[in-house]
């Protein structure tokens, strides 16, 4: 059930694919999005679309290489669009797991700020703002985040962050083969 549903959903995704690390789209930093069109609308709704198909809470457009300031989150049955999003205000610290589309299968604790206040343009080119906390917070962030071209990985002590960047090269690799 689940399997056709998906099938179907990549057809309309019409191709796209997130990129998995070391992809370089992934370290470039994004490029302010100017028109909010017809085109706009489309792509933001095949990046939905995309990171439904992948079960992820949030995709930002550089992990489909598309090096704009377009982010996504989807949570507790609210789905967020975030473009050209700005950080207003931080406050506070916490502290839990993270995992990335980018990374698959990969988990690590990461320290973020507790809340934020966050100002972001919608598909139409209304400025809108957040305040959010918690585990939205930290979606918000870790989204924001691929906007700059930094990842997750990049929170994490030397030693664990060369574990995992050795893990995502070996299957690299492996997938070339
Ligand atoms: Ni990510």
């Amino acid at each position: 059930m689940k399997k056709g549903a998906k099938v179907r959903a990549a057809a309309i995704g019409e191709g796209l694919k997130v990129k998995v690390y070391p992809d370089p789209a992934l370290k470039m930093p994004a490029e302010n999005v100017r028109r909010f069109d017809a085109e706009l609308s489309l792509f933001v709704e095949k990046m939905r679309v995309t990171m439904e198909m992948y079960e992820g809470v949030g995709l930002a457009a550089p992990q489909v290489g598309i090096l704009e300031k377009i982010a996504l989150v989807s949570w507790e049955g609210f789905f967020y669009v975030l473009i050209n999003p700005r950080i207003l205000e931080e406050e506070g610290s916490q502290e839990g797991d993270e995992g990335c589309l980018s990374f698959p299968g990969i988990y690590a604790s990461v320290k973020r700020p507790a809340r934020i206040r966050v100002a972001a343009m919608d598909v139409n080119g209304t400025e809108r703002f957040y305040d959010v906390d918690g585990f939205l917070a930290r979606a918000f962030l870790h989204e924001m985040d691929h906007l700059e071209g930094k990842l997750f990985i990049e929170y994490l002590s030397t030693l664990k962050r060369g574990m995992i960047r050795k893990k995502m090269f070996k299957r690299a690799m492996e997938e070339d083969r």
